[in-house]
């Protein structure tokens, strides 16, 4: 439960709100690099974080991201020529690059210099994983990009995709990261007997309720679930993690198709980003990876990629919120078979998991009202996210504090995912396990424990 104070300042991210500051101090991905498929091609509309913006990719194949009006007199960008270079506004001809420099003002006498004292304002952006990522915040010299694994990912490990949500970010984000929904949305069609020996899917499905652990970590909140196996020598763990302000890993990579032993690889942790189009609109950008497996006759297989290659969504169009919308919707009960429901082939009687997701999402009005939900100790993640997000976005307001992870890249560089750990250990040691490479996520609360090296 929150004070309606308090879910009015998590949830409205607009410029100069509490969240939309904090929000603005991080790089945050604007687009896919796809939408931009060629150097002097259409501009892009880009609704995000409460501001109207236009993308193009000019001559030399650079991004630029400003507000789409022009500076002159208001009018949208959008129509303009994307050409040598710049954006040229079609209603006076004033041209801008890609970090807001006026580069042409054809209808104002040269001898004034007014072209060269204006400039656009216009966000920095660089591409990263098959994404266009903008700094809109205040600083002269943007922060670091934050140490994603899956940015030294090999692109043909990894799957990216991108689905619109139809309500606030908050209520968006936390569903994916809400441990316990899998067991019923996803899967209480699914007995665990049914599924593989030994897979970290099974053991989700045979203790629908666990126990909990959070521990803060540099750059956001770990969540650790844990449930006692058969004979009680040992606990499988289920580990995801919040990042700031807006990614999670909830294991996707490892977690739910096997466990790491079984041959399935982890290439990189996977991430999920649920982007603010504005209060009531959300982009999610899913980056899956860590699902690689090579098969007996050599090949490669990909865990659920024919799922996240084929969201059924409408072809993009060039609105505000035109782009990667499902086909269901709210409009036809998102297309929900009740004979399938009732027989069980699925627990929802929707086609798509992604899909469920979406349902659960929308269906909580566009910002949910929280003075009056009832959280339980499986949502002990939630509540600990909502804490840090609310106290980095007062310290930041009122004294101006750098919020978590944004000077600390390497913050970033931690993994979700599940094992199987003597009963004896605590989340600390789940999370060690799961370090990155020989430096580790940066997390000095996390002291190494002598079986951990041991065991290196
Ligand atoms: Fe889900």
């Amino acid at each position: 439960m929150l004070s309606a104070k308090d879910n009015e300042l998590i949830t409205r991210v607009g410029p100069g709100t509490p969240m939309g500051d904090l929000m603005r101090q991080y790089w945050v991905p604007a687009c896919l690099s796809s939408e931009l498929p060629k150097p002097d091609g259409d501009p892009l509309r880009v609704l995000l974080l409460g501001e109207r913006l236009v993308a193009f990719r000019d001559t030399e194949g650079r991004v630029g991201l400003m507000p789409h009006q022009c500076p002159h007199k208001k009018a949208s960008l959008f129509y303009g020529r994307n050409e040598e270079g710049g954006l040229r506004c079609v209603f006076h001809g004033w041209k801008f690059d890609v970090a807001g420099r006026c580069m042409d003002m054809p209808n104002e006498p040269p001898e004034r210099g007014f072209k060269d004292k204006l400039r656009a304002k216009a966000y920095p952006c660089v591409e990263r994983a098959g994404l266009v990522w903008t700094y809109m915040g205040p600083r002269e010299t943007p922060p670091p990009m934050p140490a994603l694994e899956v940015f030294d990912a090999n692109p043909r490990d990894t799957t990216l995709m991108a689905y619109q949500v139809e309500c606030n970010w908050l209520q968006a984000f936390e569903n994916d990261l809400d441990i316990t929904h899998f067991g019923f949305l996803h899967g209480g069609h699914s007995e665990a007997e049914q599924l593989p020996e030994g897979s970290a899917l099974r053991e989700l499905m045979r203790d629908r309720a666990p126990r909990y652990e959070v521990l803060d970590t540099a750059a956001g909140v770990m969540s650790g679930s844990y449930r006692t196996m058969p004979g009680g020598t040992m606990k499988s763990w289920y580990l995801q993690n919040y990042l700031f302000p807006f990614f999670g890993q909830t294991g996707v990579g490892i977690g739910i198709g096997e466990k790491v032993a079984s041959g399935w690889t982890q290439k990189a942790a996977g991430i999920t980003m649920k982007v603010p189009m504005d209060d009531t609109h959300t982009m999610a950008f899913v980056i899956a990876s860590g699902l690689a497996a090579t098969t007996e006759d050599g090949s490669r297989e990909f865990y659920n990629d024919e799922m996240w290659r084929s969201l059924p969504l409408r072809p993009n169009t060039t609105d505000w919120l035109g782009r990667f919308r499902w086909i269901d919707g709210e409009h036809n009960d998102y297309g929900i078979d009740r004979d399938k429901q009732r027989s069980r082939v699925t627990f929802t009687g929707l086609s798509n998991v992604i899909l469920e997701d979406t349902c659960m999402s929308e269906s909580m009005d566009p910002i949910v009202d929280r003075t009056d939900e009832h959280l339980g100790v499986a949502d002990l993640f939630h509540i600990r996210i909502r804490q840090r997000l609310i106290a980095a976005a007062k310290a930041l307001a009122d004294h101006g504090a750098v919020p978590p992870g944004v000077d600390n890249p390497d913050g970033y560089l931690i993994r979700p995912g599940f094992l199987e750990l003597p009963a004896d250990l605590t989340i600390v040691d789940a999370a060690e396990t799961l370090r990155v490479g020989d430096g580790g996520a940066h997390m000095p609360e996390l002291a190494p424990k002598p079986w951990a090296r041991e065991d290196a």
